[in-house]
């Protein structure tokens, strides 16, 4: 038995024809049925909005509880960095970074990866070294993390917080500094060359609007783009009291224009005006097409790093703040589109089931597809049977001129016509009636996939 179900947006999708013909930025405007979770709101223009977790709260269920409602990114607030990833030379450890990671990709929610370098969290033995013997640890570091993560990040914070405070506009002293100037290079061709599907960002604090510090990482960022060295986004942290400055939308779109994506990444607001705040920095994303998402540094005030100044969208108990309402609100109202990001203009959704194998380990896939014009991204869910699963295998079938250009969470024969998944390491385990979560993109329209699954 087969079942199908189909919901299109007839007014959307002709927009966004109309949109694509005159090569128009695509502004969309909220719906009678506004969303009622960040996530669910800012997929309708395409973004993402995520926070920062913390492995060591995962236990705790009105936590998780919000992380898995309300976002659709990921960044492990402490648990990918060098510190926690390689606490001895040569040594990496990688349980608590896979268990952010992992929470997320479950909850089928992609994942920042933050951050492969900065000078502070370093390891005691990175501290005590200098010269070649820091940069080639370092630049060991960023191959051997990237690697282990590869495929499953959406975008690295490849380095953090290279660039002085003050009117300089230029590095900060370090000791990666005193490697060499171009040790923030060397770290993105290795970040590349380990992962080349992460989207690779530089990010850092005291940036948001335009002054000699965002200066002096926009002048690398337009270098770094016009000799060839691969950087794909720049990440302004956000952390504010009141609202973001008054040049914050400018800022961005400057960024933008250089032809990389910008990402809001540790967004948190304390102060009287916070809700205001939260709104326009909200809207200033949503203005700017290659503002492609959110992410806010924490759950719950008492989540924040910013001890006693309650800066986040929940309070203790976990309620929803004015906060909350005035970013799900903003969100709600629309903005312009995300460019080849899933959500933006046509909307389909299908969800075909197909019935239990027979015999032990037996299994189910659904489909969830989000799809625009000219492309889709397919979430597969996985659900074992009345056994558990040891590993699995989904067949799928694209319709012609529809190919894959990334995955998550499975690993493909193709990228045209049938292509057979097959789990990952970690995720081949699934116990008896659970589900895990796989998916793809691809060019085309992704219609019809009708999976297939089977125990391996
Ligand atoms: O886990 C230990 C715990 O075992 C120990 O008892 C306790 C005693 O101090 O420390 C705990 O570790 C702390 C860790 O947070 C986890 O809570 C560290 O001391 C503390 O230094 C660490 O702070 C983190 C900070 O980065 C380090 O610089 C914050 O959680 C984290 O939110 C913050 O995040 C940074 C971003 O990475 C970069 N941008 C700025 C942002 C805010 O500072």
């Amino acid at each position: 038995m087969k079942l199908t179900s189909r919901s299109v947006s007839l007014p959307a999708m002709a927009s966004a024809v109309l949109a694509a013909a005159l090569g128009a930025t695509l502004i969309v405007t909220g719906t009678a049925s506004a969303a009622t979770t960040l996530g669910a709101a800012a997929a309708q223009t395409g973004r993402y909005y995520g926070a920062a977790i913390a492995a060591g709260k995962l236990g705790d269920s009105t936590y998780t509880g919000i992380v898995n409602r309300e976002f659709t990114m990921i960044t492990a607030e402490n648990e990918m960095k060098w510190d926690a990833t390689e606490p001895n030379r040569g040594q990496f450890n990688y349980s608590n970074g896979d268990r952010v990671l992992n929470q997320a990709l479950n909850n089928g929610k992609r994942v920042r990866g933050h951050a492969l370098l900065w000078h502070q969290q370093q390891p005691g033995w990175a501290q005590g070294l200098s010269g070649s013997t820091l940069r080639s640890a370092a630049i060991n570091h960023v191959t051997q993390v990237a690697t282990h993560y590869k495929g499953k990040i959406y975008a690295w914070d490849v380095v953090n917080e290279a660039f002085a405070d003050g009117s300089s506009g230029g590095r900060r002293d370090s000791n990666l500094q005193r490697t060499g100037n171009d040790w923030i290079e060397a770290a993105f061709r290795a970040a590349r060359s380990a992962d080349p599907n992460a989207k690779l960002c530089y990010n850092d604090y005291n940036t948001d609007g335009i002054n000699a510090k965002s200066t002096g990482i926009y002048n690398m960022v337009r270098d770094f783009k016009s000799r060839g060295v691969p950087i794909d986004c720049v990440g302004l942290q956000s952390h504010l009291t009141n609202g973001p400055p008054g040049d914050y939308q400018a800022n961005i779109k400057r960024f933008a224009d250089l032809g990389v994506d910008v990402q809001i990444t540790e967004l948190d607001i304390a102060g009287s005006s916070q809700a205001g705040g939260y709104s326009t920095v909200t809207r200033a994303c949503l203005a700017v097409p290659r503002c492609t998402g959110i992410t806010v540094w924490g759950v719950r005030d008492s989540d924040s790093w910013r001890t006693g100044e309650n800066p986040l969208l929940f309070d203790g108990s976990g309620n929803k703040k004015a906060a909350y309402n005035s970013v799900l609100d903003a969100l709600n109202a629309g903005g312009t589109t995300v460019p080849g990001e899933p959500g933006t203009t046509t909307t389909t959704t299908t969800t075909t089931t197909t019935p239990p194998d027979p015999g032990t380990g037996d299994c189910t896939a659904s489909v969830s597809l989000n799809a625009w014009n000219g492309g889709f991204v397919a979430t597969v869910k996985v659900t074992a049977g009345s056994s558990a699963l040891t590993g699995w295998k989904v067949t799928t079938s694209l319709p012609s001129g529809t190919a894959v250009t990334g995955s998550w969470s499975a690993t493909g024969s193709g990228t045209t016509g049938t292509v057979v998944w097959t789990n990952v390491a970690y995720n081949g385990a699934v116990g008896a009636g659970q589900s895990t979560e796989f998916g793809f993109q691809g060019t085309g329209s992704g219609d019809g996939l009708s999976p297939i699954c089977a125990a391996a």
